[in-house]
């Protein structure tokens, strides 16, 4: 049987997500497995986002608000943004897909970085968009080269900052520059996954960008800091029109009643998370100070992960590490022969990834 698919989908390659604890457990016959593979937050929801998703669930029944109106008017209070200039999606993932959905005809220009957070190429791709990739310097955004690489054709520039796999971040100063004369009808998107973790003066501040640039969207997500990951939340922020375009090719009920009332008890809890915020950077330096001490190089991140440079090929350890129950990701599918990203875990977590590491290495 021949199926008349999308030409534009035969080139993407399924996104392959960090395998599940279970799957390893069944696979290895092991008890005791931990995933550092995901950029997830190891210590789960507060206790007081527990209690509101055991009060959402008894409206299950019910479709959720596709308004997100409580959520809505909350973070709006929170960013300082007018409410209508705040979309909601199934994870920020969604609303990658939703910009591309909106803007890309066939043979529309896309320029992200490489090695990127590959959604961005997978979302275009089914458009049947051309993308166009600038290789990091130092792991670090060549925001000139991809400025260079704009054309006529160019629909939208993707910046991850931070990006992963490299968790570097882009400069207030370097952020501007790029934006200065770019012509108004490329759209910036600004992925901030990861805006919680960063501690650095001269990070963007792109809300106060979004006060002078219209073609500007940013998004943050629930699933890292927040802990959420598994109901996915995440949202953008952008100019009231640009929303509104969103707004029409987002499918009516696109977030669930548990998220959102999950992630509205998360603005609620700011300190608890301010608090795991810097558990989590800590337990980073510490891994920083083992990695130096065992002679293992890494990329410095400003994000819950780090990308740790392997002596072998990075298939091999991650395969070894696996068998050990310590689930990492191997880079290798993002072109990165001998690295390995490993997300910030628990200290106990951390000490295991160290033994196992240790071991291999
Ligand atoms: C750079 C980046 N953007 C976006 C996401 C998607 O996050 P979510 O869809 O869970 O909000 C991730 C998740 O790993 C990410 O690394």
């Amino acid at each position: 049987m021949k199926y008349l698919v999308k030409k534009s989908i035969l080139q993407v390659k399924p996104y392959v997500p960090g395998k599940p604890i279970e799957e390893v457990k069944r696979e290895f016959g092991l008890k005791n497995v931990i995933k550092l593979a995901s950029n997830e937050n190891p210590y789960g929801p507060s206790p007081a986002v527990l209690q509101a998703i055991r009060q959402g669930a008894k409206h299950l029944n019910r479709y959720p608000d596709g308004d997100c109106f409580t959520l809505r008017q909350a973070l709006s209070r929170d960013l300082k943004v007018n409410p209508q200039q705040l979309i909601f999606g199934n994870g920020s993932d969604e609303i990658i897909v939703l910009v591309v959905r909106a803007f890309i005809h066939p043979g529309d220009e896309v320029i992200i970085a490489d090695p990127s957070f590959l959604v961005y190429n997978i979302a275009s791709l089914i458009e049947g968009a051309k993308v166009k990739r600038v290789a990091l310097k130092d792991f670090r955004y060549d925001l000139t080269q991809m400025k260079r690489q704009i054309t006529a054709k160019t629909k939208i520039v993707f910046i991850g900052n931070p990006d992963n796999p490299a968790g570097t971040y882009i400069r207030q100063k370097e952020m501007e520059a790029f934006l200065k004369g770019l012509p108004s009808r490329v759209l910036v998107f600004v992925d901030e996954a990861y805006y919680e973790f960063v501690k650095a003066n001269d990070y963007v501040n792109s809300l106060g960008l979004l006060k002078r640039y219209k073609n500007l969207i940013v998004t943050r997500t629930f699933s890292k800091l927040y802990g959420l990951a598994g109901l996915r939340i995440g949202y953008g922020i952008a100019h009231q029109p640009l929303i509104d375009i969103l707004n029409r090719v987002r499918e009516p009920f696109n977030v669930n009643t548990l998220a959102q009332m999950a992630a509205l008890a998360c603005l609620k809890n700011k300190a608890y998370y301010a608090k795991l915020a810097q558990k989590i950077e800590d337990q980073k330096k510490f891994l920083y100070k083992e990695f130096n001490r065992r002679g293992i190089s890494f990329v410095e991140s400003w994000t819950n992960f780090i990308l740790v440079q392997t002596k072998n090929q990075a298939p091999k350890v991650a395969g070894q590490l696996c068998r050990q129950g310590v689930i990492v990701r191997d880079m290798s599918y993002w072109g990165l022969k001998k690295y390995i990203r490993v997300t910030v875990g628990t200290p106990q977590e951390n000490l295991r990834l160290l033994n196992a590491l240790e071991e291999i290495l």
